[in-house]
């Protein structure tokens, strides 16, 4: 049992992408060397050792991701270790022996995994695309917090994290971080209605 069980009332969803300038989260070819920055220090920027980013990562419960995201996560090398992951997918997934043993799979309703399924065992649940994942979580009103971070770089083409049929919401400002390497971190909370 997790030390969050029945702590429902907590829970928060982050959203969490990185985008390009231009607002693309992934390139036609899907490759990633965009998220790499060879460009000027901006000395002015924070940097934050490997102690800093391993202690923040623990304190993630759970990562919940679409199912293409899920597949290229497989091919890249597998980000999450140990950490639970819940992939949503309308497919059968047959059983296998390489489906590693904290990543389930959820089909159905997006709002009764969070509520039901996830609130009553995890409390930091970070959503982590992809764009049509985000979208359907937006469109739903499921995203307490959202952090965007751009990378110093324009694709001109490629998959756009708002491409889809969102309605006008306003956000409030949380923090902003800007970083040594060019990443601009931009932290939202969720206007409560
Ligand atoms: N830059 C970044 O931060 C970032 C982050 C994440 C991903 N990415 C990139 O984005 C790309 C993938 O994004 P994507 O938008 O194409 O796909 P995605 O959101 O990762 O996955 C889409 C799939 O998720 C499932 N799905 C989504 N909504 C669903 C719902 N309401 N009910 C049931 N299933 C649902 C469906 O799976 P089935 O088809 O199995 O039914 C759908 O085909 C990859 O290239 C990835 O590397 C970039």
């Amino acid at each position: 049992m997790s030390q969050n069980e029945g702590n429902t009332k907590e829970r928060t969803v982050t959203l969490h992408v990185v985008s390009s300038l231009d607002g693309f989260i992934a390139k036609k070819d899907n490759s990633v060397s965009w998220l790499n920055s060879p460009g000027k220090v901006y000395e002015a920027g924070v940097s934050i050792s490997e102690e800093e980013v391993a202690t923040f990562l623990k304190a993630i419960d759970c990562y919940v991701l679409g199912s293409r995201t899920y597949e290229h996560a497989l091919e890249l090398g597998w980000p999450f270790g140990d950490t639970p992951v819940v992939v949503v997918t309308s497919r059968e997934w047959p059983p296998s022996s390489s489906t590693r043993k904290t990543v389930e799979f959820y089909s159905g309703d997006l709002k009764t995994l969070v509520d039901v399924k996830l609130a009553p065992r995890y409390r930091n649940i970070w959503l982590v695309g992809g764009a049509m994942l985000c979208q359907r979580f937006l469109e739903l009103g499921l995203v307490d917090e959202f952090r965007l971070t751009i990378a110093p770089v324009l694709l001109g083409e490629g998959l756009r994290l708002f491409g889809g049929s969102l309605t006008e919401q306003r956000w409030n400002l949380k923090d902003v971080v800007a970083y040594k390497n060019g990443f601009i971190e931009l932290s939202y909370s969720a206007v409560s209605s």
